[in-house]
């Protein structure tokens, strides 16, 4: 049963590891661990996470759900779900999008991350790692340059200044009411309730030089792309391009 305990650390490099390490020990699904300031933050496809000190949301979710291995994605979106529907609550009135696999964005401008780690053993889920940065009171010039135009924040978008520590708490409650859905009915739910932030579905990408259109969220949280020839193509890693 997931239950939520967050432990808050003034500093650590990389909440990932802490909560990594904590699961190897044991700890309930539900333990989660924040850090006010992120030194060594690790984004997907081994990309540094970019967060200035103090400034934004880091939280790492020990989660234990009863799940297929090929079903760990869900998990994952379950986090960009969340996240989007705090966003929503937070910057009323504009709306948060997703970008798949797991990018929440807030005016076409990423404003989360999603690092989805599992730790899978003979076949079987032991538990997954659900990593969220959220970028809560980043004025424009905390970011790098090269991301400035990309990325935003809740400051940035509202004027207003959020403490970090209640936004988590409010993360982990609304994350508890799906992840107590999956314990009880299983991850199917999961693909649709995703897509219904979808904010690509129907448009044209391009993967690795193959482009098609993005028609829908596969069981597994794949993305089903519609190639030239009518061949659907079921991705389940890599970065995707807007054409
Ligand atoms: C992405 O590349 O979009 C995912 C970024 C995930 C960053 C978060 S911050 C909390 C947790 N600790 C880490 O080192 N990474 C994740």
């Amino acid at each position: 049963m997931f239950k939520p305990d967050l432990i808050v650390l003034e500093e650590t490099e990389s909440t990932q590891d802490i909560a990594g390490k904590m699961a190897l020990d044991e700890a309930p699904s539900g333990t989660s661990v924040m850090a006010l300031r992120q030194i060594k933050g690790r984004g997907r496809s081994r990309s540094y996470w970019h967060s200035p000190p103090g400034k934004n949301l880091a939280l790492s979710v020990i989660v234990r759900p009863t799940i297929k291995v090929q079903e760990c994605p869900l998990l994952g979106m379950l986090a960009s779900i969340t996240t989007a529907d705090l966003v929503d609550d937070l910057c009323h009135p504009f709306k948060a999008y997703l970008k798949w696999p797991n990018d929440v964005l807030i005016q076409d401008r990423k404003i989360a991350g999603i690092l989805s780690e599992a730790r899978i053993l003979n076949g079987i889920v032991e538990f997954i790692v659900l990593g969220v940065g959220l970028n809560i009171n980043s004025r424009a010039e905390d970011f790098p340059d090269e991301l400035c135009e990309s990325l935003t924040s809740f400051f940035i978008i509202t004027g207003k200044t959020f403490d970090l520590k209640k936004v988590g708490i409010s993360f982990l409650e609304r994350l508890a009411d799906l992840v107590h859905k999956v314990e009880h009915e299983g991850a199917d739910f999961v693909p649709l309730l995703w897509e219904q932030r979808w904010r690509h579905k129907g448009q044209m990408l391009v993967r690795d030089g193959v482009m098609g259109t993005a028609i829908g969220i596969g069981p597994d949280g794949g993305l089903l792309m519609k190639i030239h020839d009518g061949e659907i193509l079921n991705i389940t890693s890599g970065t995707i391009s807007l054409l």
